[in-house]
């Protein structure tokens, strides 16, 4: 494989350095005056990480079972649409770099490389396949059919952006990523979009046997909505910074759900950029983090080979910090390897 990057600092440094400043912005951007996406970033430097010393760390659990497949770390990728603008083939080397780690890429909505056409590459990918809406119901139930006989392994369902936020980058470069890449209707009618409630949750629990995971979750009383209206899952995100602006930041959501919800499986986004930054997710609770942004860092430089490096980047900091740290098991990692400044 070819090493066109040494370090995930450097991913970010040349990837933004291969597209054009308005490609770069808009995929880097947040909503407004970013206070939500600087927030995510930030909000991790408020942990310190506990040294413990002499402890023998040559042997190391990192793997986790997640939806039937054993991940080596667990780490997945969240879903991002339009992303043939960074890379000919766009969500399906997402799809393949995350599959050469073993891991998940969570199909987006908005993807213009549809579903059918991802699973060609391999019928073994780890997808989790994503909604906006779920209207028209006829459509929905299509979807379904299809996707569980492709061997989708769970459905997303995202709520936190039922209408279009305000991002001024985007606005000021007038930069449309629907005629960017790859034209072609989104998979989904997006219409419905701002319809979307807890009925739509209670009628989809009826309609599949695949699991169901809430993305978007960032209060407390959500994530008890959720698993009480059929979700099997939630995901803890807040779209990176994308939607709602002058939010709380996702690990501070992350710890407050995660006081209360004891034995439901958490998937949290927004803001990891570090090993350390999965160490800490894991240390409040969550049972798989997710990446956004330096996933299209790897796939801007270098196709699905550059995410899969990315992944391995994101592995060998996590490994590290976690055998730095003095301990050797994942399902150790608590809060008390944490202490909050
Ligand atoms: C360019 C871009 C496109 C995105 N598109 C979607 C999408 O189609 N569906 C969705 O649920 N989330 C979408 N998101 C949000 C991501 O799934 C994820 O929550 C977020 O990127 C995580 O934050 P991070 O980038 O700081 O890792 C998008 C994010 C970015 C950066």
């Amino acid at each position: 494989m070819k090493k066109l990057f040494l370090s995930l600092r450097q991913a970010n440094v040349l990837a933004k350095k291969k597209v054009s400043k308005k490609k770069w912005n808009w995929m880097s951007c947040g909503s407004e005056r970013e206070e939500t996406l600087n927030e995510n970033l930030n909000s991790f430097k408020k942990y310190k990480i506990n040294q413990e010393i002499l402890n023998d760390v040559s042997k190391l659990k990192m793997d986790k079972k997640f939806l039937g497949v054993n991940l080596r770390f667990p780490m997945i990728i969240s879903p991002m649409g339009y992303m043939s603008q960074y890379n000919k083939k766009g969500e399906a080397a997402l799809a393949l770099g995350a599959y050469n780690r073993n891991t998940f890429m969570c199909l987006s909505a908005v993807s213009a490389i549809k579903i059918d056409e991802i699973m060609k590459l391999n019928k073994n990918l780890n997808i989790i396949y994503q909604f906006y809406s779920l209207k028209p119901k006829k459509w929905t139930i299509d979807e379904i059919k299809k996707i569980t006989k492709l061997g989708v392994k769970a459905i997303c369902i995202t709520a936190d952006a039922t209408v279009r936020s305000i991002k001024y980058d985007i606005m000021e470069d007038k930069y449309d990523a629907r005629k960017k890449g790859r034209i072609g209707l989104p998979k989904a009618p997006l219409q419905h979009m701002s319809k979307l409630n807890w009925e739509d949750i209670r009628w989809l629990r009826k309609q599949t046997k695949l699991p169901i995971i809430i993305k978007g979750v960032m209060s407390l009383s959500d994530a008890q909505k959720s698993f009480k209206n059929g979700a099997d899952m939630i995901w803890i995100s807040n779209h990176g910074g994308r939607v709602l602006e002058s939010g709380v930041s996702s690990l501070e959501a992350l710890c407050k759900i995660r006081k209360k919800i004891k034995n439901k499986q958490i998937i949290f986004d927004s803001g990891i950029r570090t090993g350390t930054d999965v160490f800490k997710a894991l240390c409040l609770g969550a049972d798989i983090v997710s990446i956004g942004r330096p996933a299209i860092w790897g796939l801007i430089l270098d196709g699905a080979n550059g995410v899969s490096r990315i992944l391995d980047f994101f592995y060998d900091e996590f490994k590290s910090a976690l055998a730095l740290s003095g301990c050797t098991n994942i399902n150790k990692l608590s809060k008390k390897k944490l202490t909050n400044m």
